[in-house]
């Protein structure tokens, strides 16, 4: 996968790109990242990319061309067509099924303003995809890019050693993830579950089962789906709804 993010700020990315699995999934050649400051771009002497707002109003916005010339540039070079993807609170929610979504293509590009709003024109005829993090404001569209490429790459093949681990992570499976112990089996008096101790496999894995069902009834009831839910998950559903009334 190739990951382009065009940011006025591209030293914020370095630690975060340059430490963990991020490194490691690029020394793996899993992933080119390649951070970009658009002010390169502006064909304006200044090199502004700025400007005020027609009709007035408080606050700048970014101006289309630097951007416009700047995923111009980019496709160019590339071999497909990449998805363009702008960071604002005003986008879709990101997701782990997005991240699963945009972890299948060959080419993202990320657009990060910073303080500023973008150009109308920049949405309606560059950007392919408008990503929030979450229902509140950042100062930029930095740390969302950085949340997305994380969560991004490591779904990426050779990048989590062990292939499984991902896929039962919270939110893969549609619940949250089970509880999770390791030694010693009693610390301070507290007890590590008899059955995880116990060898077999089959009462491990309902017990698990049962327990992220457990979690995610107790932590976000809005994830679980009747209908989508096994015989068994039934069962079980009603048994931890009837202890906790
Ligand atoms: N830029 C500012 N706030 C943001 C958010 N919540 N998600 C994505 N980009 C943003």
């Amino acid at each position: 996968m190739k990951i382009n993010i065009l940011t006025l700020f591209p030293d914020m990315f370095t630690g975060v790109l340059q430490h963990s699995m991020m490194k490691i999934a690029q020394e793996r050649e899993a992933v080119q990242i390649d951070v970009i400051n658009f002010r390169d771009y502006s064909a304006n002497r200044h090199k502004n990319v700025d400007d005020y707002p027609y009709g007035g109003g408080a606050g700048m916005v970014l101006t289309p061309q630097p951007i416009f010339d700047a995923v111009d540039h980019l496709k160019e070079e590339a071999a497909s067509s990449p998805r363009v993807i702008l960071m604002c609170p005003q986008g879709e929610r990101f997701t782990q099924k997005k991240a699963e979504e945009l972890a299948r293509e060959d080419h993202l590009i990320f657009i990060c303003g910073h303080y500023e709003g973008y150009d109308e024109r920049i949405r309606e005829y560059v950007v392919t995809d408008e990503i929030s993090i979450g229902d509140y404001v950042l100062t930029g569209g930095e740390l969302a890019s950085m949340v997305i490429v994380d969560s991004v790459v490591r779904l990426l093949p050779d990048v989590l050693g062990n292939e499984a681990s991902h896929k039962k992570d919270s939110f893969s499976t549609g619940y949250l993830e089970h509880p999770q112990y390791t030694r010693p089996a009693e610390y301070r008096g507290y007890k590590v579950p008899d059955v995880l101790l116990s060898g077999n496999h089959k009462k491990i894995e309902e017990w698990r089962s049962k327990e992220s069902l457990r979690r995610t009834l107790n932590r976000r009831p809005d994830l679980i789906i009747e209908e989508n839910l096994t015989q068994e998950q039934k069962k079980w559903l009603s048994e931890l709804q009837k202890e906790t009334d």
